[in-house]
């Protein structure tokens, strides 16, 4: 077995499997040529032949364990029948939802020819994939996505987000079902196509309003989880929601995720005790330490792999590599990882 997947059957390593939440990115030169041979980044996302290389892309450059395939949350909006781009510099932008009537727009008519590509990349990298390296697929949770399908962009605050729940109560049901039916669709797609681990990305998490917790993070999770594990019970979910602290133990148990990944702000301390029933930890490592380099960097490298060293643990960052980092400094991870294991 995949040492990624062995330690969902809670192996524990000396040196521990690793990958890079968007380690396929902008820091790598030959990222931006392939970028380049897109006319947007949409396209980019559903050439099949251009994501499978994204995908592959830093596996050729680090001994890293696991695979992401290259594609982008907001995917789903856009097959969904949402405006969706993305602006250089300015991330992406959406042709918000401002009523429940706006909801006509929207339906899963297009789902299949919408994600088509991405599953089609998932199968040339599963072709090209060397046999120790697992292939991860990945969606953006209900709400994560939700909110930026009724903000239009990333905001601080999701007022606009709550003012829509409080508005049109049944227009925010409605959608969040047509998302979570959506994402369960493209999610279960995935894993036929080749994907071996899917991990959930609930970035906004922390921005939910506590009224809007279970209706809109909890049970939409929960229902994902739970249909997944019907069709393929040993296919591992981690779920990332990020920000949100002392809920994650509350998050796992909700949602039945087999492993969370954590964010910076997460003690590790803290972590081993009120996470001791999550079987799988992944993650942690501050981006901003990994672009800054030096001795901090090696210092909070082993802080996680000393804190987590006598349970199933997956070495990750915190959240995504940033633009700007050095390679070498993620080149200086790997090795402090994998040295513990000589
Ligand atoms: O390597 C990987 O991790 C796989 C690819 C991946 C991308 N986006 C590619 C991408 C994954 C897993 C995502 C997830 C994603 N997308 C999330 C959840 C994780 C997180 O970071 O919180 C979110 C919130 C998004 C939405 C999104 N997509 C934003 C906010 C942006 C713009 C900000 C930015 O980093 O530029 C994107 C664009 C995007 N998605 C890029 C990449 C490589 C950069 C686009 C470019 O090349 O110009």
């Amino acid at each position: 077995m995949k040492k990624l997947l062995k330690v969902f059957q809670k192996e524990v390593f000396q040196a521990p499997p690793l990958w890079f939440m968007r380690q396929a990115g902008r820091y790598l030169p030959e990222y931006h040529e392939v970028r380049n041979q897109a006319k947007n980044f949409i396209d980019f996302c559903q050439t099949p032949s251009l994501a499978a290389e994204a995908t592959l892309q830093p596996l050729r450059r680090f001994d890293l364990d696991g695979a992401i395939i290259f594609s982008d949350i907001l995917i789903i909006p856009h097959a969904l029948g949402q405006k969706v781009s993305f602006v250089t510099g300015e991330g992406p932008q959406l042709d918000a939802l401002q009523t429940d009537l706006d909801l006509k727009k929207l339906s899963l008519n297009g789902l299949e020819k919408g994600v088509t590509p991405t599953l089609e990349a998932l199968g040339r990298v599963r072709t090209a994939l060397p046999p120790d390296k697992t292939l991860i697929g990945f969606a953006g949770a209900p709400w994560t996505v939700m909110s930026y399908m009724i903000e239009g962009r990333g905001s601080r605050t999701f007022d606009r987000v709550r003012q829509f729940s409080e508005a049109f109560p049944q227009g925010f049901q409605d959608l969040t079902d047509l998302v979570t039916n959506a994402t369960t669709q493209y999610l279960l797609a995935q894993i036929e196509a080749g994907a071996e681990m899917i991990q959930i990305f609930e970035s906004w998490a922390a921005l939910c309003p506590e009224s809007l917790r279970e209706q809109a993070i909890f049970n939409p999770t929960a229902q994902i989880v739970r249909r997944l594990k019907e069709v393929y019970p040993h296919i591992p979910v981690i779920g990332f929601a990020k920000g949100v602290g002392e809920i994650l133990p509350l998050y796992q148990k909700i949602t039945g995720v087999d492993g969370l990944s954590l964010d910076p702000s997460i003690d590790i301390s803290w972590a081993r005790e009120a996470l001791d029933l999550c079987p799988v930890l992944q993650g942690g490592l501050d981006p901003q330490v990994l672009l800054r380099g030096g001795p901090e960097l090696d210092r909070d490298v082993r802080r996680y792999l000393e804190g987590f060293k006598d349970r199933p643990y997956i070495f990750n960052l915190g959240h995504g590599i940033l633009p700007q980092t050095p390679i070498e400094h993620v080149q200086r991870v790997i090795e402090i990882v994998k040295e513990k294991g000589e």
